[in-house]
């Protein structure tokens, strides 16, 4: 079984989120997904409108997805290919070079993000919306 592993904050979902999960999938057969715990996204200065447990329950509701775990520290990502025997480790190509030490441990795959989409966006054009 090839084993999966992403990281991301997954708040207010949409179809980037999606387009990035079903790709991730592909690669294999089982996709863990690291979420960000509300604690990390306030070290990473990153507001979001709902809280772990909400973004999670909404998570495990996407079929491409199998497990989804907790990411409290940047530190945690070899620990985690490790404990979960990740075969391969995904992330959209905003974060391109930014996680190739992972390479002594899995391969790293870096995909397109798609285009015009992102939950700072989105919260930007409601927001130019209701000041319209
Ligand atoms: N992603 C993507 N295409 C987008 C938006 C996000 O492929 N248009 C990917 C990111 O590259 C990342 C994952 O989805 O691998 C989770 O991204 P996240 O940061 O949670 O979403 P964003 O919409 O980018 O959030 P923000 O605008 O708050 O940075």
């Amino acid at each position: 079984m090839k084993k999966i592993l992403t990281y991301g904050t997954f708040d207010l979902l949409h179809e980037g989120h999606i387009h990035l999960l079903r790709r991730a999938k592909d690669l294999g057969d089982y996709l863990v997904v690291g979420l960000s715990s509300d604690s990390f996204n306030e070290i990473k200065n990153k507001m979001t409108y709902f809280p772990y447990q909400s973004r999670k329950m909404i998570l495990e509701a996407i079929r491409y997805v199998d497990l989804v775990i907790e990411e409290t520290a940047w530190e945690q990502k070899i620990s985690d290919v490790l404990k979960y025997d990740i075969d391969t480790f995904v992330m959209g190509d905003d974060w391109e070079g930014k996680f190739d030490f992972l390479k002594e441990y899995c391969e790293v795959v870096y995909l397109p993000r798609t285009s015009e989409v992102s939950t700072t966006k989105i919260k930007q054009d409601l927001f130019n919306q209701a000041h319209a």
